[in-house]
């Protein structure tokens, strides 16, 4: 597990493996102890009479016995190391069989076989599968696999990928069982799955009538929270039919529920297995955010199967080729889902919330990662521990550079594109070349002439790029010219690299719009094509001029439509114009962007002034904004609730030269409260106009009111309104769903009276301590709430229900405080990053994939006031100084302490 050299593996370095293992045959004699694994691999060179020793990845394992062709292999003829096993000398063919035993209890990485609740669970990907047997541990190697389990009857279900072919109970009383997959597949997409469990099944048909089991299990006892789960599930598989032409290709699909896992879901051929916070849910106990979350990651898992399974990466640079494609596509699935049953109106304002929502956690995630030292391509060129690049770039960025090519070929044409990928690919283990040569080729037939060379150049420039927008107007001619220039500092690795130095224009797609004053459309027409609102203008160079004609008054420019590219816009707005658009754009994620826009210069003007100490007060011409917003009827409630919510501190703080986490704090405060007192009457009548009396529904309409009313509810408690205070204990006591209870704690704990705070705070754990799910709410309102110092949370870790063991919970309350506890954490004294110091190193010696995520919460402290960035670094030596960190970690720290200046 541990290794002190950090080895870096470069992309240009990919060489096939000399062989192919085209049979696999495992089979597991499963105890929680030690479980011994027989591995019956057929093995054939790529190249007949080549040479090439067979090596195989293997870690943690101890090596009962190898065989070749049946025969003992003496030990003499085989290298052992800590991290494979070599076998020289192999004939052109031959088939190896290896004996090896793991120990799943032990395992707290999670990677691997481990025991969770009792169950034994797998997680292959990335590297996962060299934990369970020595193995060809690659994307790019596939399989058919034939799969054995035997465990004692106090495992009665007893799962792995694929069919069930064979299932008896053994002389010993021991249950086995056998499964096939008819599909190759790399071993990262293998899984098992034994133990105790509860399960709720239906049976579909696809497009093409064939009938299909879909199953999803979780632990006994929660079987009535799976129902979500499993409708989400059979709104995916009909989704990827209509939208995709892709059908199942098994005849069973089954999800698997369990509470100790490092991410959200794993897409194993046939047998997902996810972290149960996406999957379990009823409307006591899961928030509606919980409630999208599943259908989303249900589906992002369910779409894999053809995005990552069926196609599958060479090799691991090539990541984003599944991930950034299925995050669009569950973004989509998602989008669909939500406009589904509305009119043409309502459906584009739903289309736009989730388009808004992911363009926020864009923002907040990967803008910081791409200007820090870990920024990357969604393909890096190198890394040193492949776990610490499943990164916000390569998924979120990653998804909108699909998105982009979306843009640019329309839907048809992307799904044409979509259809070529398969007709080429299936079946294959490939590379993001490929996929953008089959979405080129339907681009150059419907652009004789280009391609998209300059487009692919994405895939290797990190950075977000920066598009200056200028306008010139001529009342005479009636023509405005518009003039886009792009440019990409040098990033991250890239300021070592000769590569960084130039960084040659992107292909971006740039939707935009001209209003009047009145903030009327103006027709725009390009090329002599027919007049529309919205032009899509590709910049491919440096810099480019368009010029439309018949522009009858100096126009307000709404840019960057639909947010069309991950790209930073610069263009010197004033305020009125900003609050025309926000008022008017008829475009309405640009609408939304003014407002945001018009907030963040509130908000920064105000964190200066908390840093010279001066009296704080807002414009009324942001509040007017805000009250036209608050008050537009022709706005619905969900799209409203993300108008009004105020950019993030993690936003914000991007457009700050010296980071300063408690000024921001502070301001965004006032302007909560502030806002709640000058808007009281406002706020008064959203909170009362938008209450969801009835049964719970998680539909995108009643979760709007919701969302808007707890909004207008927090900004009511801000302001210190006494008839609040009274609603908030209503609401905290009557609530109907968790939505609406935790909405109200967290006013309460926040904004509230400190007696009703540890009041209602020791109720609700008293309430839901026997529900995992809950009690991970609980910790992480109070990790995050607006008194928690580094001693609240030090209390916390000391509670009964705490443990860094459980992901889940070492998220709620140790990440939650160190990613989203500004004012807790950064103290110039040092004793939050002390804590952080100390977490990152308790956590490694447990689970280095997630000690490493811990560790990135101080990447950029290069960009931070002076006051906080020498404690950090001091704090980021620390950890690095430490014997015997994990590699993961070591590459994190070793980084930011490198490449952040
Ligand atoms: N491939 C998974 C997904 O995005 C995520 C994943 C990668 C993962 N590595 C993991 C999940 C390790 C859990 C543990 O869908
Ligand atoms: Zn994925």
């Amino acid at each position: 597990m541990r290794t002190d050299t950090s080895v870096t593996i470069y992309r240009k370095d990919y060489r096939p493996y000399p062989f192919e293992i085209p049979e696999v045959a495992l089979a597991f004699d499963l105890e929680p102890e030690v479980t011994t694994v027989t591995s019956r691999l057929t093995v054939r060179r790529r190249t007949a009479g080549d040479t090439a020793p067979l090596v195989l990845d293997g870690s943690e394992l101890e090596l009962v016995s190898v065989h070749v062709d049946g025969a003992a292999w003496d030990a003499g003829r085989h290298t052992l190391t800590a991290e494979t096993l070599t076998l020289p000398g192999l004939p052109d063919q031959a088939v190896v069989e290896i004996v090896s035993r793991c120990r799943p209890q032990a395992n707290s990485t999670l990677m691997g076989l481990y025991v969770s609740s009792g169950n034994f669970f797998t997680q292959c990907e990335a590297e996962g599968f060299r934990r369970i047997t020595w193995f060809a541990d690659r994307p790019d190697v596939m399989s058919r696999y034939r799969v054995t389990l035997r465990a004692l009857p106090e495992y009665p279900h007893l799962l792995s990928n694929g069919n069930l072919v064979a299932s008896r109970t053994l002389p010993d009383g021991r249950q086995e069982v056998e499964w096939e997959d008819p599909f190759p597949k790399p071993c990262y997409l293998f899984a098992l799955v034994a133990g105790q469990l509860t399960c709720r099944e239906t049976r579909a048909r696809t497009a093409s009538g064939r009938e299909v089991l879909l199953q999803v299990y979780s632990d006994p006892g929660s079987e009535d929270r799976t129902a979500w789960a499993l409708e989400s599930l059979e709104r995916a598989l009909r989704w990827d039919e209509t939208r995709f032409g892709l059908e199942l290709d098994l005849d069973r699909f089954m999800v698997v529920a369990v509470r100790d896992f490092n991410m959200g879901a794993m897409e194993n051929k046939g047998l997902n297995i996810f972290n149960a916070a996406y999957v379990l849910a009823n409307p006591d106990t899961a928030t509606d955010a919980n409630y999208e979350g599943i259908e989303s990651v249900i589906g992002h898992e369910y779409f894999h199967n053809w995005t990552g399974n069926r196609v599958t990466c060479r090799d691991w640079f090539q990541l984003s080729l599944k991930e950034g494609l299925t995050v669009f596509r569950d973004q989509e699935f998602s989008a669909d889902m939500m406009a589904h049953g509305l009119d043409a109106a309502a459906a584009a304002s739903a289309r736009a919330v989730k388009r808004i929502d992911d363009v926020a956690t864009l923002r907040a995630a990967q803008f910081p990662e791409d200007a820090g030292p870990m920024a990357h391509p969604i393909r890096p060129e190198s890394y040193q521990e492949i776990g610490n690049f499943y990164t916000a770039t390569v998924y979120e960025k990653g998804a909108e550079v699909i998105r982009m090519q979306h843009t640019l070929l329309g839907e048809q044409g992307f799904r044409a594109g979509m259809d070529e990928y398969f007709r080429r690919h299936d079946g294959q283990a490939v590379t993001c070349d490929d996929f953008v040569a089959a979405m080129e080729s339907v681009y150059t037939r419907q652009h004789p002439g280009r391609d998209l060379s300059v487009f692919r150049r994405w895939y290797r420039q990190a950075g977000t790029p920066r598009v200056a927008v200028s306008l010139a107007y001529d009342a005479a001619t009636r023509r405005c010219a518009v003039t886009l220039s792009q440019r990409c500092a040098p990033v991250g690795v890239e300021k070592t690299t000769a590569d960084g130095a130039d960084k040659p224009p992107l292909h971006i797609p740039f939707a935009m719009g001209l209003l009047d004053r009145a903030g009327r459309p103006l027709p725009l027409s390009l090329d002599g094509a027919p007049a529309v609102d919205t032009v899509l203008l590709e910049l491919t160079t440096e810099r480019q001029e368009w010029v439309f004609d018949g522009i009858s008054s100096e126009p307000v420019p709404s840019l960057l439509r639909g947010f069309s590219a991950p790209v930073i816009v610069e263009y010197p707005w004033r305020d009125d114009q900003l609050a025309l658009l926000s008022a008017h754009d008829p475009d309405p994620f640009a609408r939304w962007e003014a407002g945001q826009e018009l907030a963040t210069r509130q908000i920064l003007a105000l964190a200066a002034r908390v840093q010279q100490g001066d009296a704080l007060s807002l414009q009324p011409a942001f509040v007017e904004a805000w009250r036209t917003l608050l008050t537009d009827p022709r706005l619905d409630a969900a799209y409203r609730a993300r108008a009004l919510a105020l950019p993030s501190e993690k936003t914000l703080a991007e457009r700050m030269t010296d980071i300063d986490p408690p000024a921001l704090a502070v301001a965004r405060d006032f302007v909560r409260a502030d806002l709640g007192r000058q808007l009281a009457q406002a706020w008064t009548a959203a909170f009362e106009n938008n209450q969801t009396p009835g049964a719970y529904s998680p539909a995108p309409v009643p979760a709007g009111r919701r969302a808007l009313k707890n909004l207008a509810l927090s900004h009511l408690m801000a302001a210190g309104d006494a008839r609040a205070q009274a609603w908030a204990l209503e609401q905290y006591d009557q609530a109907g769903n968790m939505t609406d209870r935790l909405g109200a704690l967290g006013a309460l704990v926040n904004h509230g009276r400190p007696d009703d705070a540890t009041r209602t705070l020791g109720d609700f754990y008293e309430q839901w301590q026997q529900d995992p799910l809950v009690i991970d709410k609980w910790f992480a309102l109070q990790a995050t709430a607006r008194s928690t110092s580094v001693e609240t949370v030090r209390g916390l870790m000391a509670h009964p229900a705490f443990t860094l063991r459980n992901p889940n919970r070492a998220r709620a309350l140790v990440f939650q405080f160190c990613l989203n506890n500004a004012r807790g954490l950064h103290l110039p004294d040092g004793s939050g990053y002390a804590f952080w110091v100390e977490q990152v190193l308790a956590l490694d010696a447990l689970n280095p994939e997630i000690a490493a995520r811990l560790a990135r919460a101080l990447d950029n402290w290069a960009r931070y006031t002076p006051a906080l960035r020498e404690p950090m670094r001091r704090a980021l030596e620390k950890v690095r100084a430490h014997a015997g960190l994990s590699r993961n970690v070591n590459e994190i720290v070793s980084k930011a302490l490198e490449l952040a200046a």
